[in-house]
């Protein structure tokens, strides 16, 4: 089969097509002929090895699976002998194991029925970024009708799926953004918007119920003041940590400051899963929460996504069609 490679960690330049043999299966697992991969953040770490302490479970020198990707959507073509919800030609999607291919397993707790209403691209971009997003605000507890909602990162591949979620639980959103991306923040529904290159959410103006902390990296000490005296933060990653930890030293920071403050500081780990693939169809196919894609790229054309997505022009997200 044709796919992605990579024998090394590095940027884009390490990723190049290559034919290898179609993967095998284990009795849990189902082989997707996969249509569509979506690109994320969590891709992008994985291909340059960072932070570091991310290799301790993907590989010390390499990627233990040299195809990258983790988002599908395709149609599966054999089962495991152990595989209950799934049979040949079902449509489905959710997370693989290296989908940057035209084949790839992928567990079968791990896969939702694709959203009838969606294209195989439209639907490859959803499994980590909604799950993230869907996880986040129900670790900040249910988001009731009225809230004040800030997400920082709103234009992004979370951000563009937490704003959609925070609006149709009642909350009022703010987004921010940089000034090219306002229009798309807007365009998902928030009710306000900010630019980070013009304004500080941390200005003391406003105090949130919750805010999501998707990208940005602020201190602990501005996310707090831009947080009612009785609010919730949840931070979900952020960029500009070091080489070592990324941004997971201020989220663990973030949790042992909590128990000694009024407000409540969280985090969380998205949870790879079919129960919220369901959810999310279920969401999707009501009409609730829509896919922005950004861009399509083909296979061969991965190394170039990844460079378009690490330059940070992405408005949501990118797939790639296989
Ligand atoms: N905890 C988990 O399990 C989990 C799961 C998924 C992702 N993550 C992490 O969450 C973060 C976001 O992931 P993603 O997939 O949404 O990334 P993404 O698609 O690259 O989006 C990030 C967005 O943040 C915006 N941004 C950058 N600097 C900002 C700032 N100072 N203030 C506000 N917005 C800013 C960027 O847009 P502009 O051009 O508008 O700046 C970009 O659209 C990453 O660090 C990722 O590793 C964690």
């Amino acid at each position: 089969m044709r796919a992605i490679v990579q024998e090394t960690y590095g940027s884009a330049d390490v990723l190049h097509l290559a034919y290898i043999a179609r993967p095998g299966i284990g009795e849990k697992e189902v082989l997707v002929r996969v249509h569509a991969a979506g690109l994320d953040r969590g891709t992008w770490h994985v291909t340059t090895g960072l932070p570091y302490a991310l290799r301790l479970v993907y590989g010390i020198r390499a990627p233990k699976n040299p195809v990258p990707g983790l988002d599908l959507a395709g149609t599966v073509t054999a089962v495991g002998a152990a595989v209950t919800r799934f049979c040949v030609g079902d449509e489905v999607f959710g997370f693989g194991k290296g989908p940057f291919a035209e084949f790839a397993a992928a567990p079968e707790n791990k896969l939702g029925r694709k959203p009838a209403n969606l294209t195989f691209a439209q639907a490859s971009v959803v499994p980590v970024s909604a799950s993230t997003a869907l996880q986040a605000l129900r670790a900040a507890g249910p988001v009731t009708p009225g809230q004040k909602v800030l997400i920082l990162g709103a234009s992004g591949g979370v951000g563009s799926y937490a704003v959609q979620l925070a609006k149709a639980a009642g909350a009022v959103v703010t987004g921010v953004s940089s000034t090219a991306k306002l229009d798309l923040v807007r365009s998902l529904g928030a009710d306000h918007v900010i630019d980070y290159t013009h304004q500080d959410f941390a200005d003391g103006s406003e105090r949130y119920d919750l805010i999501l902390d998707i990208a940005g990296n602020p201190t602990l000490a501005r996310l707090r003041s831009a947080l009612a005296p009785s609010g919730t933060a949840v931070i979900t990653g952020g960029e500009e940590g070091g080489s070592w930890t990324g941004s997971l030293d201020r989220q663990l920071r973030a949790l042992v400051l909590s128990p000694f403050i009024s407000q409540r500081l969280t985090m969380v780990m998205v949870k790879q899963g079919a129960a919220d693939l369901e959810n999310l169809r279920g969401l999707i196919e009501a009409g609730s929460l829509k896919p922005v894609i950004d861009r399509t790229y083909t296979l061969d054309q991965v190394p170039e996504a990844m460079r378009y997505f690490d330059a940070g022009k992405a408005r949501g997200k990118v797939a790639i069609t296989i």
